[in-house]
């Protein structure tokens, strides 16, 4: 996420009408209210209850057996090619980690990578905050979210040393954040909340060191090498980084430095340029690059792409009003470029204003996540944690008579309780 000054209005949104749907549109699913019936030379088939989609393939609709087969067969060998990579295996259908962030400490971080450490602000009521504990209990207990991802930045980790010594009295106060999250039983994912960068200089490219980030990310790892529900996500949202390979050996340094840690299976999230953007993964080049990031023994199991995606006009998170569902731009490609390549990605944030325009295109999204969740681990809300309800992309719920209540884009969409995300 990232902040805008600018404030926009919206225009009505257009209802467009179709006579078929095209070739990979949707064409069925609880709620849909769109076209049933796919263009030629496409079937229209049930991926989840949620969502149909026109797969190639001509007359008799019995796709889903003959396709899974195909691709069952295909994908313990060799990866799919061409076409074949467009369609998700019968066995797709439910998102593993379904989340909602908790931001709070990484309050005071700004997009050039500076994070004013007394900005940061603890989403722990002990701490100072609100209550992230009762919140996380009732996203896991009420919601069936399994996943809470924990901004912070790495100011406040090393107390303003840029490094990897890091400071006993603010990582202890993160650390019983992670420890709370951890001991609710989700999974949870430390998330450096600088830009790629460190105070204006971007890592490896004229900021701090590849030595001096790997150095970070092996102090992380050795304290959490034990905790197999964490997942390490490097950085957020890098952006305008000059040399897309250079990042990757930037990136590829904190991996094998979380590796040598003794952090050995633990997914690592891998960021890409242009604040992560599932739209633009592959056309940045940062696709490519990243790919060949690896693990200590050459594999990439576990290595798995970082994406964000908002559903409003600039993909900036910013406004209240969405515009789009992301399938046809973002989605959908990249789905067909992991499973040719065997990878997967997790949408670590993603989210909307609590409005009738963002509940649609999320829903929408979210079932088109859950249709291809082969490729797609799952996705986590922006945001709750120590925002104000004033705040456009607030999720945080709210406790009144020993009840909480969801805000209306959770409790609508992105809970797995709604049954876009597939079953519980
Ligand atoms: C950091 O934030 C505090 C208020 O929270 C402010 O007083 C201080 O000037 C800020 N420091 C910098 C360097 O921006
Ligand atoms: C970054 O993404 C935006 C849309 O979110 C796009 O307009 C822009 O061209 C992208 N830039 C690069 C370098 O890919």
């Amino acid at each position: 996420m990232y902040r805008s000054l600018r404030i926009l209005l919206i225009s009505a949104v257009t209802l467009s009408v179709h006579a078929q749907s095209p070739l990979y549109g949707q064409c069925g699913g609880t709620g849909w209210n769109g076209d049933k019936a796919c263009v030629s030379g496409a079937v229209c088939t049930v991926l989840n209850q949620w969502y149909s989609q026109c797969l190639p393939g001509t007359g008799a609709p019995a796709p889903s057996t003959t396709i899974a087969t195909a691709t069952l067969t295909t994908t313990s060998t060799t990866l799919p090619t061409g076409a074949e990579c467009a369609v998700p295996p019968a066995s797709a259908g439910s998102l593993e980690l379904k989340g909602v962030n908790i931001a709070g400490f990484d309050f005071g971080c700004a997009t050039d990578g500076f994070c004013n450490t007394t900005g940061a602000w603890p989403p722990l009521t002990q701490l100072g905050g609100n209550d992230g504990e009762g919140q996380m209990k009732h996203f896991f207990n009420t919601d069936g979210f399994n996943t809470f991802r924990l901004p912070v930045g790495w100011q406040y980790l090393t107390n303003n040393v840029v490094g990897g010594d890091l400071n006993e009295a603010n990582f202890q106060k993160y650390d019983t954040l992670v420890k709370t999250c951890l001991n609710i039983g989700a999974t949870c994912v430390i998330d450096i909340h600088n830009y790629a960068r460190w105070n204006g200089g971007i890592i490896g490219q004229g900021g701090p060191t590849n030595e001096q980030f790997a150095a970070l990310w092996s102090s992380l790892a050795s304290r959490y090498k034990d905790q197999s529900k964490l997942i390490f996500g490097l950085v957020n949202e890098p952006h305008d980084v000059p040399d897309i390979k250079i990042w990757a050996a930037s990136v590829q340094a904190a991996v094998t430095a979380i590796r040598k840690a003794g952090a050995t299976q633990q997914i690592i999230l891998l960021p890409g340029n242009n604040w992560t953007s599932a739209g633009t993964f592959i056309s940045s080049g940062s696709a490519d690059a990243l790919k060949t990031v690896v693990n200590l023994d050459g594999s990439t199991t576990n290595l798995v792409f970082d994406v964000h995606k908002y559903l409003d006009s600039d993909n900036s998170g910013t406004h209240t009003e969405c515009t789009t569902n992301n399938i046809d731009g973002a989605w959908k490609p990249l789905a067909e470029w992991l499973r040719c390549n065997g990878r997967k990605a997790f949408n670590t944030e993603t989210g909307g204003g609590n409005t009738q325009s963002c509940v649609k295109y999320t829903c929408e999204q979210t079932a088109y996540q859950a249709a291809n969740s082969d490729v797609y681990l799952g996705y986590v809300g922006w945001s709750a944690g120590n925002f104000a309800d004033t705040y456009e992309l607030n999720e945080v719920p709210t406790y009144s008579n020993g009840k909480w209540t969801d805000t209306l884009l959770v409790s609508s969409c992105l809970s797995p309780k709604a049954g876009y995300a597939g079953k519980l």
